[in-house]
C-alpha cells in the first residue's frame, strides 16, 4: 500500500498526517467484528459509526440487494419512482408513531436534516406564515456537515471554521442534567431547559420561528439524555406557537434506543423524523424524512409552483439502497432487535457500575444500545481531567490498540455496538474497556 495514497484521501474530522503514520485500513467484517489488512480483529463497539445496526455481513440484507441488482438499480427521482421506494415508504409509515405517513428519501443524514428544515420553512410559507423562518436547535447538538445542517448544529469546534452561516439559527442550552447549564437539579428544576424554549420563541417573535430541531439523545454533546418530561414539554410549546418539531433520529432511529424510534422511547410524536445511518445498516447509503399528514396535505394541490416541495437529490429513493433498508428493517422487526438493544444496554450499564471503584466514573447515561460514560477527576466536585491530558481520548485509543472500537472524546466515551451483539461479546467489550480505563486512570493519577 503506497503511503501517497493515504496522503491523498481525506477522512472525516481527521488529522491526516497523524493518520498516515498510523493508518487503520479495514479489510472485512462479520457480525460485530472487523478485520484490518494486517489481520488484526476489532470488536465493533460503535456499529461503524452508529450505522451497522443489523451487524456486518448479514445474509438476508446481502441477498435482498443481490436480487435488486438484477432488477433495477436506478430510477430518476425527478420524474419517476420505483417499487422498492414505495415499499419502503409504506414500511416506514408502519413503524413510526402517530400520523407520520409521508416520506421524502435522500442519500444520507445531512440531506435529511436539510430537507426537514426546508420542508418546515416552505410549509409555513404556503400556509399563510411567510415570515416563519428561524430554526431553534441545541448547543452541542449535531445535524450534519452541509452548511444548513451545520448552521443548526451547536458543536462549536465543527462550526467555527465555516462561519458565518445563513441567518435565522438560534441555539438554546441542551438538557445536560449532570452539568445543568442553569445550575439546577432534577426534578426541582421543573425542566427549565425545556420550558425556556417558550421564552426564546416569545423573544424571537413567534411569527418568525419555523422549527425546533433536536436529537432525542445527542451524541456529540456526550450522549445527552433528557429527562422523560422534556419532549412532552417541547411538544406542547411547539403546538402552542405553530412551530414544527423535528426529531433528528439519524443516530437514535431503527431500534437503537430500545424502541424502533426514540419518539416511541420518549412517547412524543414530532412533526418530522429525520433518519439515516442505521436505516440500511450501512449496506448502502440512504436517509430520509417522514412527516405528518398536516404538513403533507399543505403540499397537495393543482398549482405546481406554489405547492410542490422544492427539494431533490439525484440518489433519493435509489432502489438498491431502498432494498437494503427494507431488508434491514425486516431483520430488526423479525429478530426483535430493538428489545435486544434494551437488554444489552442494561448489561453495559451494569458493567460500567462495576467500574465505580476506579473513582473516575462521573455519570452513565443513554438508552438501549446508546450508552455514554463521563469521566471526572473528582466525583464530588465533578472536576474534569486537565484538558491537556485528553483523558477520554487516551482511553479510546488504548481500547483501539487492544482491538475495541468505541466513540471517544476528551471527557467521555460511548458504546453503540450492532443490535445483534451477544452477552459474551458485551462482556468482552467491557473487559477491554475496563483494562484500558484502568491503565489510563493509573497513568493520570
Ligand atoms: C444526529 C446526526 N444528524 C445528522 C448527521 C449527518 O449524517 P450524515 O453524516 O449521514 O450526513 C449525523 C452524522 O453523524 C448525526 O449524528
Amino acid at each position: 500500500m503506497s503511503s501517497n495514497y493515504l496522503k491523498r484521501l481525506f477522512l472525516d474530522f481527521m488529522q491526516m498526517k497523524e493518520f498516515a503514520e498510523h493508518p487503520l485500513i479495514m479489510k472485512s467484517a462479520k457480525g460485530v467484528w472487523y478485520e484490518d489488512v494486517a489481520g488484526k480483529k476489532y470488536l465493533d463497539g460503535l456499529s461503524g459509526i452508529f450505522v451497522v445496526s443489523a451487524g456486518h455481513g448479514n445474509r438476508r440484507i446481502i441477498d435482498a440487494m443481490k436480487k435488486q441488482l438484477d432488477e433495477i438499480t436506478f430510477a430518476p427521482p425527478l420524474h419517476s419512482t420505483n417499487l422498492r421506494a414505495l415499499e419502503l415508504a409504506e414500511l416506514l409509515s408502519k413503524i413510526t408513531p402517530g400520523d407520520l405517513h409521508t416520506v421524502k428519501l435522500s442519500s444520507g443524514g445531512s440531506e435529511a436534516t436539510e430537507t426537514a428544515m426546508k420542508l418546515a420553512r416552505q410549509y409555513h410559507r404556503q400556509t399563510g406564515n411567510p415570515h416563519k423562518y428561524k430554526i431553534i436547535s441545541l448547543y452541542d447538538g449535531f445535524h450534519g456537515t452541509t452548511m444548513g445542517a451545520l448552521g443548526a448544529s451547536g458543536t462549536t469546534k465543527r462550526r467555527t471554521a465555516f462561519e458565518p452561516f445563513g441567518s435565522g439559527y438560534v441555539h438554546v442550552f441542551p438538557p445536560t442534567c449532570y452539568r445543568c447549564p442553569y445550575g439546577l437539579t432534577y426534578p426541582d428544576c421543573h425542566i427549565l431547559c425545556a420550558r425556556i424554549v417558550e421564552d426564546v420563541i416569545k423573544k424571537e417573535g413567534p411569527s418568525t420561528v419555523s422549527a425546533l430541531i433536536v436529537e432525542p439523545i445527542s451524541n456529540t454533546g456526550g450522549i445527552i439524555t433528557p429527562p422523560d418530561e422534556y419532549f412532552k414539554i417541547l411538544r406542547e410549546i411547539c403546538d402552542k406557537y405553530n412551530v414544527i418539531l423535528i426529531f433528528d433520529e439519524i443516530i437514535t432511529g431503527f431500534g437503537r434506543t430500545g424502541e424502533m424510534f426514540a419518539a416511541q422511547t420518549f412517547k412524543t410524536t414530532p412533526d418530522i423524523i429525520c433518519m439515516g445511518k442505521g436505516m440500511a445498516s450501512g449496506y448502502s447509503p440512504i436517509g430520509g424524512i417522514i412527516f405528518s399528514d398536516k404538513i403533507a396535505d399543505a403540499f397537495y394541490g393543482r398549482n405546481e409552483d406554489q405547492v410542490q416541495f422544492n427539494d431533490g437529490h439525484t440518489y433519493a429513493g435509489n432502489p438498491l439502497s431502498c432494498a437494503a433498508a427494507i431488508a434491514t428493517i425486516n431483520v430488526i422487526i423479525d429478530e426483535r432487535l430493538q428489545y435486544k438493544a434494551r437488554d444489552r444496554g442494561l448489561r453495559i450499564v451494569e458493567k460500567l457500575k462495576e467500574l465505580e471503584y476506579l473513582g473516575i466514573i462521573g455519570d452513565v447515561r443513554g438508552k438501549g444500545l446508546l450508552i455514554g460514560v463521563e469521566f471526572v477527576k473528582d466525583k464530588v466536585t465533578k472536576a474534569q481531567f486537565d484538558e491537556r491530558i485528553n483523558f477520554g481520548i487516551r482511553v479510546g485509543k488504548n481500547a483501539l490498540q487492544k482491538g475495541l472500537i468505541i466513540r471517544f472524546d476528551p471527557n467521555w466515551c460511548a458504546f453503540a455496538p450492532p443490535l445483534i451483539i451477544e452477552n459474551e461479546e458485551v462482556d468482552q467489550m467491557m473487559q477491554i474497556f475496563h483494562e484500558s480505563l484502568k491503565e489510563e486512570a493509573l497513568a493520570a493519577a
